[in-house]
């Protein structure tokens, strides 16, 4: 049998973190975690009132850019974003970013993720095709032209990457030289400063978010071997299988949450499986609807160029992420060559 995730930061690359989910729910739906030092919050009532509450911060109030980002264009970028920012900030610029992601048809997102799709797929190892498909399909819906597409698609993983807890110099250094270039593509659009923020923030969240979405809708095919609609294996999946099983929060003051008090600066980890995958609250994901068109086209169109399992060979694991779930296939042709 396979050993339960450690803990609530190891459940997303577990095999099938499931039913530890559902027990955690019903059997300590609120508690502080000592050697982690996080409040863990899997109750999905206090979940969505947690969500809601605003005085729960999506940054610590002493660092609202991580210290190794500080004073560095990647830096400047990260402090933009409505992701990173509450209150007044949040509440000025949200309304851009609504708009931006409603502005595109269905229509629009399944041409530009089947277009990427198309370009992408047998120039990419399967892994990396997962992250390059939304990210290229975003920058299509946003104009990027074609010569500068794929630099725009290194660049927003250098940017995710650098961003990140903990990393390299050498991946900081690369954010850096990222976010100057792509805050360039949108001022040079006639974008404000956090307009062009934003601008990237679509393609930054399109990326590990819908890769998983994307990559546990394959495995779902490659697993059970369904023939329903590429819309209908995706809509289940972002449910049943969802890319994302957390997000942090940061309390500015003291709260009483579920009958335990939480003191002014406890980090908090919010669980999103299984009742809101795309989160809930002021900070709810906007993107839904176009992460569910491109990867239903990513999918359908893959299935039309060849058979999935020429594509992607057996799930090796996931990434290692705290709070994204993509899987790891292995290369098909070299799981079939001859030992
Ligand atoms: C399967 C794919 C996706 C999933 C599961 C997902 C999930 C989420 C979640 C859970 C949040 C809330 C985070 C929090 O409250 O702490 C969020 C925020 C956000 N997402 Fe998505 N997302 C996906 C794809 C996308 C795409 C494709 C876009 C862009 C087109 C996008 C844009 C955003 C933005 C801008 C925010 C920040 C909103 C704010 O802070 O007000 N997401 N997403």
């Amino acid at each position: 049998m396979e050993e339960a995730p450690l803990h609530v930061l190891a459940a997303p690359s577990h095999p099938d973190p499931y039913a530890w989910y559902a027990r955690l729910r019903v059997s300590r739906p609120l508690f502080f975690d000592e050697p982690m030092k996080l409040w863990v919050v899997s109750g999905p009532y206090l979940v969505q009132q947690a969500l809601n509450d605003v005085r729960l911060r999506v940054r610590p109030l002493e660092e609202p850019v991580p210290r190794a980002l500080q004073g560095r264009p990647a830096g400047e970028v990260f402090a933009l974003l409505v992701r990173m920012n509450d209150g007044d900030f949040h509440a000025r610029h949200r309304p851009q970013v609504e708009a931006a992601a409603s502005s595109w048809s269905a229509a629009a997102v399944a041409q530009a993720a089947e277009a990427a799709t198309r370009d992408l797929a047998g120039r990419c190892d399967p892994n990396a095709l997962l992250s390059a498909i939304p990210v290229q399909a975003m920058a299509r819906l946003l104009g990027v032209p074609h010569a500068q597409r794929n630099a725009t698609v290194d660049w927003v993983h250098a940017f995710v990457q650098g961003i990140a807890a903990g990393a390299s110099a050498e991946a900081l250094d690369r954010a850096d030289v990222a976010a100057v270039a792509l805050m360039e593509q949108g001022e040079r659009e006639g974008l404000s400063r956090v307009d062009a923020a934003n601008r990237i923030a679509l393609m930054q969240q399109a990326l590990d978010a819908t890769a998983g979405l994307l990559g546990n809708a394959v495995r779902a095919v490659l697993v059970s071997g369904t023939d329903e609609d590429a819309g209908e294996i995706a809509a289940r999946t972002a449910h049943q299988d969802p890319a994302v099983h957390n997000t942090r929060r940061f309390a500015a003051t003291q709260i009483e949450l579920g009958g335990e008090r939480i003191s002014a600066g406890d980090a908090l980890v919010l669980v999103l499986v299984p009742a809101c995958p795309f989160g809930a609250g002021p900070h709810a994901c906007p993107g839904e609807r176009i992460a569910l068109q491109i990867a239903s086209s990513a999918l359908r169109t893959l299935q039309s160029l060849e058979p999935l399992s020429q594509i992607f060979g057996a799930v090796r694991g996931y990434r290692p992420l705290p709070n994204a779930r993509i899987p790891v296939f292995g290369e098909p042709h070299l799981e079939q060559a001859p030992r």
